[in-house]
């Protein structure tokens, strides 16, 4: 099975939990995209929904299907949103921003009942860190931000926009994608990253995500599901 199918799988998954009248988060990039697919064609159907889009071009998808979107100051919190991932551990901890929506994805992230993460089997791994981690910083001294990321142990790389020139994201800020080594602690990266000046956000989504459906080469779909447990945390899969 390639891996367009594997998400397409999972993604249909999760919108089997999108309900009337609920508030969702439309997440950005190709799992997200089968998501939106969906939930347009249930819209069509008749499903009523209210949705808010994590990027510029996930809300022109919506447009394209029909989904009404709100305005931001019209939603107090989403129910859910549905989004992709670069990488997830067993604990569902997640690299994002692989197509630069990181910032939008996060913030509506946390303005959600529940965040679902949904992915092919390739981007499950043991320990986070070999895709790059994307990290949305301001234009201005950007160098001395980049140095300022490369104390902390990574190489980095300024993206560039597909046509050439410098890479945009939809909040005028650029990228730096960080490799690091593999990660044993994504958590403490996470807060050294958080205090330097210059970066906006990161792409480490620690502590954020609810549930990952992710889509198997056999087609069947495999579930993590983080509860709460004694006052405890626990994934299950
Ligand atoms: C967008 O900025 C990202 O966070 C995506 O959610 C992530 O890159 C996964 O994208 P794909 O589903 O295209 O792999």
């Amino acid at each position: 099975m390639v891996d367009n199918n594997m998400k397409q799988i999972a993604a249909e998954h999760a919108v089997k939990y999108v309900q009337d009248g609920m508030k969702i988060g439309l997440g950005t990039g190709s799992t997200a995209y089968f998501a939106i697919m969906k939930i347009g064609e249930l819209v069509q159907s008749g499903l009523r929904i209210q949705a808010v889009a994590t990027s510029k071009a996930s809300e022109r998808l919506a447009i394209e299907q029909g989904i009404p979107l709100s305005p931001i100051e019209q939603v107090r919190r989403l129910d859910m949103t549905i989004d992709g991932a670069d990488e997830l551990d067993g604990q569902l901890r997640l690299i994002k921003g692989g197509g630069g929506a990181l910032l939008r994805e996060k913030i509506t992230a946390f303005h959600s009942e529940r965040l679902v993460i949904v992915a092919d089997e390739s981007k499950s791994v043991s320990r986070l860190g070999a895709f790059p981690l994307p990290v949305e910083i301001i234009p201005f001294a950007y160098e001395w931000t980049v140095e300022a990321l490369i104390e902390l142990g990574c190489s980095v790389r300024i993206r560039r926009a597909e046509g050439g020139g410098s890479y945009f994201t939809d909040n005028g800020n650029l990228i730096a994608d960080c490799q690091f080594e593999l990660m044993d602690e994504p958590e403490e990266i996470a807060a050294r990253l958080s205090r330097i000046p210059g970066v906006v956000e990161h792409g480490l989504f620690v502590g954020m995500a609810d549930q990952a459906i992710i889509g198997c080469h056999d087609g069947t779909v495999r579930m993590v599901q983080a509860r709460e447990r004694s006052g405890k945390i626990v994934f299950d899969s």
